[in-house]
């Protein structure tokens, strides 16, 4: 944040803001060829018509549409908020040293050759000394700005950007210019177009700083390759998400850049499968691809948030209305389902051959008066949210003055609630759906694109309403548990032995069962004749890490034979398995009552930092991969939301005469495990499995729990 005095006005704008309306903009390496970049960035600002000074530099001078080229930026007598870098790479540097000298806020480099190369070095270099004279780096490798708040367009795009209220960001280059030419083709207005390219400095966060308070920007839709600095961007996201409508495109949804499998919590995931649950927990659309993100934005820049959940749909034919139904489910879109009132409003303007059911069928042999009638008396309806107004092609119509009936219904109504239109036919009716969408009314093709826009405003709609969260405030006696951690480092060990497990355990006031360490076969079995039988014994040993695989572990011992019997076979196994292994002694445990099994876990994450993770144990996890993460630490309503994301949630709820199991004892774990991997970054991984989770009110057991952890201390 700054303030300076401009003229007679206090000047409060954060840095930021000069990205996005600068006073005057420099294009260094503005040249006099068309073909050259540097000439299309000057033609594209001059073209928009932004008010600001816009100084064209080249050594050469000259003239560039008709605007004086200075030699340098010296030169220039005018403040220059921002200087747009079109000269080769091996020149930036001392581009950025002029800029510095010159007080500019932020250096636009378009130029491409830095880390996406393998020039790392280079561009470390350029952020490190633009930061230290208080400059900030868009890109490098990027197409430029477009800011509709100063009308400038500072990229080398096709041109024909129409205002309007989506922001893009983006970090892919080609494919942001190429959304320059669709936002054009689609008349989808945009308020501002970043393009991040290598992130080596502003990033989506800083970007959404500005857009969060941009009163023209309702809509924001990214275009995400990897992240970066995820805990910020999570930070920011759940803030801009409750004010405006947000959708991202993320590519990689391979297991491409899967966590580190360095516990059984990282391999169960792909890095797209936390990301899309992060961005849930967000309130972010996620969209499967650029016409999904497109159709959506489109119609969120301009729908009316709903007063209400509940949808109607008319349409002139069946089949289209059961697709429309099943859209509907699939997406989230709820049907107004008051059969009296449904029928009280129809029934008067409805055919005698229709159904007043929702959907609300007119069939086939309804006229296009039929149709209007039943149009308004939904429209007019204020209990009916959202409409749905399909359309089959049909002789009855007449198809050119359909297109006016449905322009004079969505003016009339476009304010008070959201509506879609699917129209379905021949070539004359595609027209009609090309020129209404033209026009910024929501018409579709598809069935399908249409609800899956409504679903996304639904979503994001819940959203707008809910709550800001606030993480539980959880005690952890970080110094007991990082004096726990240090015993294990002086023998150089990164993970925890079960004993050092249940004192961590009783750190995080994690119920487990209760256990006794025995070093030999005597007081094995007092440590049995103590906790009571049936008992579980496992070996304990630094050098066994997968002690079922060593045979290490023995089930439901009832009786002081059956401990005798299996302590022996539990050290022959492990000494077949790994003959130099060290042996502490056994484990003697409580057996647990049986439950569900669940696997809970939390870790630090490469892109998002500190992550919860939550399954149902066994093949559920296993096979179907059944998991959901969220960004730590959360509040309860998240770890909530967390455990009834799994497909399998219904489980939990309690099927077949069951009864619900105690979801609220998962939930205080995964906010124990969120908050201990927050506050003690050292901790890589944490993983209980199983944590059994007895019926509602019984509580959860953790029965066996995993630690892996830095061997050095982080220096905080
Ligand atoms: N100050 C001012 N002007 C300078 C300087 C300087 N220090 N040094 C050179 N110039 C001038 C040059 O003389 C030239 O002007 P001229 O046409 O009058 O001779 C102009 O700046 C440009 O320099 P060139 O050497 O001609 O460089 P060229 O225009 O061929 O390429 C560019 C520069 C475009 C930055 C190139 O290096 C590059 O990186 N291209 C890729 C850009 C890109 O794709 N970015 C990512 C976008 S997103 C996507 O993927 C599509």
């Amino acid at each position: 944040m700054q303030t300076t005095i401009v003229g007679d006005v206090m000047d409060t704008r954060t840095d930021i803001d000069y990205l996005f309306e600068p006073r005057g903009v420099a294009v260094i390496g503005a040249s006099q060829n068309s073909a050259k970049i540097g000439y299309q960035v000057v033609e594209n600002i001059v073209q928009r018509g932004y008010k600001g000074r816009i100084y064209p530099i080249n050594p050469k001078g000259g003239e560039v549409l008709g605007l004086k080229i200075y030699p340098d930026l010296s030169a220039v007598e005018g403040d220059v908020d921002i200087a747009v870098i079109t000269i080769p790479a091996r020149f930036v540097f001392d581009a950025v040293k002029e800029c510095a000298a010159k007080h500019v806020k932020h250096v636009l480099i378009i130029t491409s050759g830095f880390s996406e190369v393998g020039n790392a070095e280079e561009e470390r270099k350029i952020v490190a000394y633009a930061r230290e004279h208080g400059m900030r780096v868009l890109g490098p490798n990027i197409f430029g700005i477009y800011s509709a708040a100063a009308s400038l367009d500072a990229t080398f795009g096709p041109g024909g950007i129409l205002p309007g209220r989506v922001a893009i960001i983006t970090q892919s280059g080609a494919l942001g210019i190429a959304m320059i030419g669709k936002t054009a083709a689609e008349s989808l207005g945009l308020s501002a177009l970043v393009s991040i390219g290598n992130k080596s400095d502003i990033d989506e966060s800083d970007v959404l700083e500005y857009l969060t308070r941009d009163e023209a920007t309702k809509v924001i839709l990214m275009y995400i390759e990897g992240v970066k600095h995820g805990s910020r961007l999570v930070g920011m996201l759940k803030e801009v998400a409750r004010k405006k409508h947000v959708i991202v495109i993320k590519s990689g949804r391979s297991r491409r850049g899967a966590m580190a499998a360095a516990s059984h919590t990282g391999s169960l995931a792909g890095a797209d499968e936390i990301f899309d649950s992060i961005m849930r927990q967000c309130g972010v659309l996620r969209a499967e691809n650029v016409q999904d993100a497109f159709n959506w934005a489109h119609f969120l820049a301009d729908a009316p948030l709903p007063k209400g959940k509940e949808s109607v749909i008319v349409t002139n034919g069946g089949g289209i209305g059961v697709l429309a139904t099943d859209a509907c489910e699939k997406y989230g879109v709820d049907l107004y389902d008051n059969q009296a009132v449904l029928k009280d409003t129809f029934a008067p303007v409805m055919p005698s051959f229709g159904s007043s059911k929702n959907p609300v069928d007119l069939t086939g042999q309804a006229t296009a008066e039929d149709y209007k009638r039943s149009l308004e008396a939904m429209l007019a309806n204020d209990d009916m949210h959202a409409a749905i107004a399909l359309y089959c092609e049909t002789a009855l119509f007449d198809t050119d003055s359909f297109a006016d009936l449905l322009r004079v219904e969505y003016q009339h109504y476009k304010e008070k609630k959201p509506i879609i239109f699917s129209l379905f036919g021949g070539e004359k009716l595609e027209a009609i759906v090309r020129k209404l969408r033209a026009e910024g009314i929501p018409v579709f093709s598809d069935v399908y694109d249409g609800i899956s826009s409504l679903g996304a405003l639904y979503r994001s709609w819940r959203n707008l309403n809910a709550p800001a969260e606030v993480a539980e405030d959880v005690q952890i006696d970080v110094a007991a548990a990082e004096a726990i951690l240090d015993r294990a480092r002086e023998e150089k060990r990164g993970f925890l032995l079960a004993n050092e497990a249940q004192q961590m355990a009783k750190v995080l006031g994690l119920s487990m069962p209760r256990s006794i360490l025995a070093s030999n076969l005597d007081e094995a079995v007092r440590a049995a004749r103590t906790i009571g039988y049936p008992v579980v014994m496992k070996v304990v040993s630094k050098d066994i890490i997968h002690k079922s695989d060593a045979g290490g572990v023995a089930l439901d011992l009832v009786s002081e034979k059956e401990v005798i019997d299996a302590y022996q076979a539990i050290m022959r196994s492990c000494r077949a398995y790994k003959a130099d292994a060290l042996i502490q002694g056994v484990e003697v445990v409580e057996m647990v009552k049986p439950g569900v099994e669940t696997i809970i876990g939390a870790r630090q994450d490469a892109s998002f930092g500190p992550i919860v993770m939550f399954g149902l144990g066994g093949i559920y996890v296993e096979v179907m991969k059944d998991v959901a993460f969220r960004a730590a630490p959360i509040s309860r309503r998240e770890a909530h939301a967390m455990v009834s994301d799994i497909r399998s949630y219904p489980l939990l709820l309690g099927v077949r005469g069951e009864k619900r199991k105690d979801i609220d004892g998962i939930v205080d774990v995964a906010i124990k495990l969120g908050a201990v991997v927050d506050k003690c970054r050292d901790i890589t991984d944490i993983e209980i499995n199983p944590l059994v989770v007895y019926e509602h009110g019984q509580g959860v057991k953790a029965v066996d729990v995993r630690i892996l952890f830095q061997t050095t201390r982080e220096v905080r």
